[in-house]
């Protein structure tokens, strides 16, 4: 009987580094290779260009592939204890890096039941990072990106958004990483915060910025980045209006729209309680909803419905009961907001929402109870977390300090500590 041999990849871009390690393969038995799922790559990289149905479509095409099987987690031994190859051929890059664990577990599963592992030179001079970081250099499509927020949500266990207010703050989010022993960090997408796009404009935020404004804003982002956006639409305005938001938002590749159930004039949420915040109904904000899923044309496009009864203090069971009539009413995900310091009525929330029986993706804003970890959110059923201003809060203070400096001593050499340096700065963009 011909000998087994494994081969497990992302297969995200084929290159001649996959057909050289399946040539190899090939050559000590019959290879099935596992290809892993949007959800085990998303578990320590970045998600890949191709679905998981588009890359075991090819690789199921190539030569000397005998057979395709989902890998459901970078870690191999759930196949490998099924399967039980005789051997497991590999690229000899993962020597090194976030996959030295996966490598260990793989030699000594095999050694269970007499199994080798096979480790092919790199191919030198093409990689899959580079052809990668290439196409992310020529952009995104329209498509691809309004497409990504859903299947982020569906690959990770928790999709972290953060603010982005123009196009260096959204090319903070698109490149900044940091490894761990086994993953690479970064933040999944954009959000387009009302409050920092008003703020940025020296305007207070409560819509006095049109939509026009703020749309200039998103194209910044668009412009410089490949990764979703979320734009927080904040009333949404009169539902006629909104079909017009909807629509030009799904056209320019934006993922999804956050509406808040509030009417008057719209005040930022996390404003002290003397400042009056007024909740409209929910039929009337359920209505707005439908009008809004009608009037997208693609199913990618995701309107998200934020209850705003905690901020408001309608207390929790009327959290609960709007959205229970917003799921109905179609909405893609639910937003529950807080302004307390610890997160108990947020977790609260979750746990009461998790006994639904009907339920969406949900959303939190950790801004005052930023005490909490994303990790425990996720853990309490939320899918998103986002950062909602933490990057303006950030450069506000460190501007206004040099400012000041330059005032005091009347030059700006005392400045010159805080600051990144000319050179820095005339190459931060590459020409
Ligand atoms: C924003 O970032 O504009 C938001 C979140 O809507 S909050 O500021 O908390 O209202
Ligand atoms: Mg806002």
């Amino acid at each position: 009987m011909s000998k087994t041999v494994y081969v497990g990849m992302s297969a995200d871009i084929i290159h001649p580094g996959h057909l050289n390690i399946i040539d190899a393969a090939a050559q000590f038995g019959e290879v099935t290779v596992g290809v892993l799922t949007d959800k085990a790559i998303a578990s320590y990289k970045r998600l890949p260009y191709l679905d998981y149905c588009q890359r075991s479509t090819i690789v199921t095409a190539l030569k000397n592939v005998t057979r395709v099987v989902p890998q459901t987690t970078l870690d191999y031994r759930p196949n490998l204890r099924e399967l039980k190859p005789d051997y497991v051929v590999h690229g000899d890059d993962w020597k090194e890096g976030v996959q030295q664990n996966t490598r260990q577990q793989v030699i000594d599963t095999l050694a269970e039941w007499g199994g080798e592992l096979i480790e092919v030179p790199y191919t030198q001079g093409i990689s899959s990072s580079s052809l990668i970081k290439a196409i992310r250099d020529i952009g995104t499509t329209p498509d691809i990106r309004r497409a990504s927020l859903r299947r982020l949500i569906n690959a990770k266990p928790w999709v972290r958004i953060c603010e982005a207010h123009n196009g260096l703050t959204g090319l903070i989010i698109e490149h900044t990483q940091i490894s761990t022993d086994n993953e690479i960090k970064e933040f999944d997408g954009m959000w387009a915060s009302s409050l920092t796009d008003s703020t940025v404009r020296g305007k207070p935020d409560i819509e006095a910025v049109d939509i026009s404004s703020r749309l200039v804003n998103v194209n910044d982002l668009l412009e410089v980045t490949s990764k979703p956006i979320i734009f927080d639409g904040d009333t949404g305005g009169k539902p006629e209006h909104f079909i017009y938001t909807v629509r030009t938002l799904e056209r320019l590749g934006v993922s999804a729209i956050i509406i808040e159930d509030k009417c008057g004039l719209k005040h930022n949420s996390l404003h002290s309680s003397d400042v009056i915040q007024q909740q409209i109904s929910i039929p009337e904000f359920c209505e707005k909803l439908k009008v809004g899923k009608n009037a997208q044309i693609t199913d990618d496009f995701m309107i998200i419905a934020r209850i705003e009864s905690l901020i408001c203090k309608a207390g929790m069971e009327d959290a609960l009961l709007r959205a229970k009539h917003y799921i109905e009413s179609g909405c893609d995900a639910i937003m529950i907001h807080s302004k307390e310091t610890k997160p108990d009525e947020i977790l609260q929330f979750c746990h009461r929402y998790a006994e639904f029986q009907n339920i969406v993706p949900l959303v939190a804003v950790p801004s005052t109870y930023d005490t909490c970890y994303e990790e425990d959110l996720a853990k309490a059923g939320v899918n998103v977390v986002i950062y909602a201003n933490q990057l303006l809060r950030s450069a506000y203070p460190a501007m206004l300090n040099t400012a000041k400096s330059i005032l005091i001593h009347g030059r700006a050499f005392e400045a010159r500590q805080n600051m990144m340096s000319i050179k820095d700065i005339v190459n931060l963009i590459p020409e």
